[in-house]
């Protein structure tokens, strides 16, 4: 016998629902909702975690920071004040956030916004054109971001060819590791009945442009018409916090898909781009970038995209894998 749900549990489930659409590293989507009595609790999963590229989970928090963010917005948007304890059980450090409905809210235009913007935001591989991003419009995304208690730092021209740099060596180092390579392969090759991993379908083919992207069809298939633009007009920004721990890598993810939100509001397409903080020696030349000190947590290409077929969506476990389920 299943007991009648509440207005609140019912918004909250209708929450956890509207974050399964969150971007995660290599679509892991390494959560779980547990919804009960007003409260939805949102616990790391770490049996989806990637155990070569993300040995501590920062990644995976990250994620979580993003699914949590989707769920803030998407109740913001119904009207629901909400209140959030972050990392709330010291006893229990894989449940992340509760969130409890307090009240009625009044949406700002900028909730409004984040909240439709949820199911129209993809990740786009493909080269941006050269129509380049303005400043102002780079402003108001690293404001948005900036909001959720992480820092932003716009990659200025001068310094692309480090990051450029920094991504070719992470591609180098981490495809000549087996391990990765056999991570990557499981991630790239789940079946579509899973609803989980990068399909290669999504990715591009190594074509010139300003920084590589990550390979995610090494091994061949099918993949997205990266066109004939090479990214002349796309920026750059990373995301980078003062400690590096998971209250930290908790508000990245919130940064990013506040960051991420805007920039689809704005008529942007987006790419995270996190391969380049995966390992020390990389993570450690980004820093250098940084107006002062700080962790870089994970980078997003933001541009307008070429003309032609965008990547296919990426498909999500089914809602009874991740809300609530029974194991
Ligand atoms: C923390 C994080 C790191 C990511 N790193 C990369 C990356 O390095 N390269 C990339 O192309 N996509 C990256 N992505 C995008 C995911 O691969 C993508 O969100 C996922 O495959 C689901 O596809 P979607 O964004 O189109 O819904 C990252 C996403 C997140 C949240």
């Amino acid at each position: 016998m299943t007991t009648a749900q509440t207005p609140h549990e019912q918004a909250l489930r209708g929450a956890a629902h509207t974050a399964l659409a969150a971007p995660s590293i290599f679509n892991t989507q390494p959560w779980r909702w547990e919804i009960d009595g007003g409260h939805a609790r949102l616990y790391a999963d770490r049996r989806r975690q990637l155990l070569v590229a993300d040995p501590e989970g920062r990644l995976l928090t990250v994620s979580c920071g993003v699914a949590l963010h989707h769920a803030r917005m998407a109740l913001a948007a119904a009207g629901h004040a909400v209140g959030v304890h972050r990392i709330p059980d010291p006893a229990d450090p894989d449940l992340l956030a509760e969130l409890t409905i307090i009240g009625t809210h009044e949406p700002t235009l900028a909730e409004l916004h984040a909240g439709s913007a949820i199911a129209r935001r993809h990740t786009d591989r493909r080269p941006f054109t050269s129509q380049p991003v303005a400043d102002a419009t780079c402003h108001d995304l690293i404001i948005a971001a900036e909001t959720q208690g992480a820092h932003v730092h716009l990659i200025d021209d001068n310094h692309i060819a480090v990051l450029a740099f920094t991504a070719i060596k992470a591609g180098a180092l981490q495809l000549s590791d087996p391990a990765y390579r056999a991570e990557l392969a499981d991630w790239t090759h789940r079946p579509p009945w899973s609803g989980e991993g990068v399909p290669t379908e999504t990715a591009v083919r190594a074509v010139p442009r300003r920084v590589p992207v990550r390979d995610y069809a090494p091994f061949g298939g099918d993949t997205t018409r990266p066109g004939r633009e090479s990214d002349r007009g796309a920026r750059y920004l990373l995301i980078y916090t003062d400690a590096d721990n998971p209250d930290a890598w908790l508000q990245a993810g919130e940064a990013l898909s506040a960051l991420l939100l805007a920039a689809v509001t704005a008529g942007l397409s987006t790419a995270p781009i996190s391969d380049i903080t995966e390992l020390p020696t990389t993570r450690d030349q980004l820093r250098t970038l940084l107006p002062g000190l700080g962790h870089p947590q994970v980078a997003v290409r933001v541009g307008y995209p070429p003309p032609g077929e965008p990547p296919p969506p990426t498909t999500r476990r089914p809602a009874e894998d991740a809300i609530n389920p029974r194991c």
